[in-house]
């Protein structure tokens, strides 16, 4: 019988401390021994998103503190770790340096290998955790920070099928939210909003619904978001109509999209009831959730949602990714550094900036 593998992993890369301690079991899924995440949004909150100087301080002050409860929650001593693994990007590089340092300092102490993780893939192989899946599967994330369609062909190979040209979809989020006084960040605030609202009150833009594939687009809708609320007084009905227009909004968009990108995987794969993952923070809204299944039902997708806990950031996808790269034999040197920008479909177009044709 194979030995079953223990990891650490830690993630830094953007306003979440993470570490993980994980472990291989017979079912080819994994036991999360310790999951612990300390999040900064208190700190960001009164500047309403990420200052990077004060997330890459935190890390600092928490990295030890953090590690050290991962390792002590698994009941494992240092020595019964097999590797270490460590997001290296992409992100913000003050942050990621320092879970990224913290991982190899850990690793050549130890004599054991290090893994560095791209934050991406942790991501996409999160699903299997919890899921005996078989590749290729549809990805889609939609975090604050990234929204993408992907097939994940296998570990280290990918294919970007769609991305945003703009903005994040938790960003567009996260920014309305702002618009509406709703706090940072606002993800939640607004689907919470939303359920007393008329999703049908505010006829919002659908950025470039019917071209580009399934690229996305938000920046539009957000400005138009932007225009409404300069218009008149908010009261609480309007802010609550709003929101539940802002998620309609984003509902028919991904509705759309997701079509689009399931046909290209069709195309690509030739491969029938395929999984169909929905990651990141955003995959936590209910009615994205309930229209997600729909499609997925209609075109013949098995929709898989991994739990919460593993679809915002967190280490234990780092350290499963690590295992899963390990077996690979991609085990990385002391020399590597942080990237702030790392596609995992290298041969992806870059879809942001001026002199982009759609
Ligand atoms: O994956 P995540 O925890 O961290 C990043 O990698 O960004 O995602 C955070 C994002 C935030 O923009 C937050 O507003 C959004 O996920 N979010 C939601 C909900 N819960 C969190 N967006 C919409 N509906 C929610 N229920
Ligand atoms: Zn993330």
């Amino acid at each position: 019988m194979k030995k079953k593998l223990t990891f650490l992993g830690i993630e830094t890369s953007c306003d979440e401390t993470a570490a993980a301690v994980i472990r291989e079991n017979e079912q080819g899924t994994a036991n999360v021994l310790a999951n612990i995440v300390s999040s900064q949004t208190k700190e960001h909150e009164k500047f309403g998103g990420v200052v990077p100087e004060i997330a890459a301080r935190s890390h600092v002050e928490n990295i030890d503190f953090i590690v050290s409860k991962a390792l002590k929650e698994s009941k494992l001593n240092f020595d019964e770790i097999d590797g270490v693994a460590a997001t290296a990007g992409p992100g913000l590089i003050v942050c990621l340096s320092v879970g990224l340092n913290m991982g190899k300092t850990i690793a050549g102490i130890l004599k054991k290998p290090f893994v560095a993780v791209n934050h991406l893939e942790g991501h996409a192989l999160s699903p299997g955790l919890e899921n005996n899946l078989n590749f290729p599967y549809l990805l889609l994330l939609i975090s604050g920070g990234h929204s993408q369609y992907l097939i994940v062909h296998d570990v280290n190979r990918y294919k970007q099928l769609g991305t945003t040209i703009d903005d994040a979809l938790g960003e567009a989020f996260d920014k309305t939210a702002k618009m509406l006084n709703l706090g940072y960040p606002g993800g939640k605030e607004i689907e919470s909003y939303a359920k007393r609202g008329d999703k049908n009150f505010f006829k919002l833009p659908l950025p470039i619904i019917n071209k580009a594939g399934c690229n996305l687009s938000f920046a539009g809708l957000k400005t138009a978001v932007l225009r409404e609320t300069k218009k008149i007084n908010q009261n609480e009905t309007f802010k609550h109509n709003l929101a539940a227009s802002f998620q309609e909004t984003v509902i028919k968009i991904l509705s759309k999209k997701t079509e689009v990108a399931m046909d290209q995987f069709l195309k690509n794969t030739k491969k029938q009831n395929a999984a169909f993952v929905i990651a990141g923070g955003v995959a936590a809204n209910a009615s994205i959730q309930k229209e997600l299944i729909s499609v997925s039902k209609k075109r013949n997708f098995y929709p898989i949602f991994p739990k919460l806990e593993f679809c915002g950031d967190n280490a234990a996808m780092i350290a499963w990714a690590g295992i899963k790269r390990f077996k690979k034999k991609l085990i990385d040197n002391f020399e590597i550094k942080a990237k702030s920008r790392w596609p995992l479909d290298s041969e992806a177009p870059y879809m942001k900036g001026p002199g982009l044709i759609l």
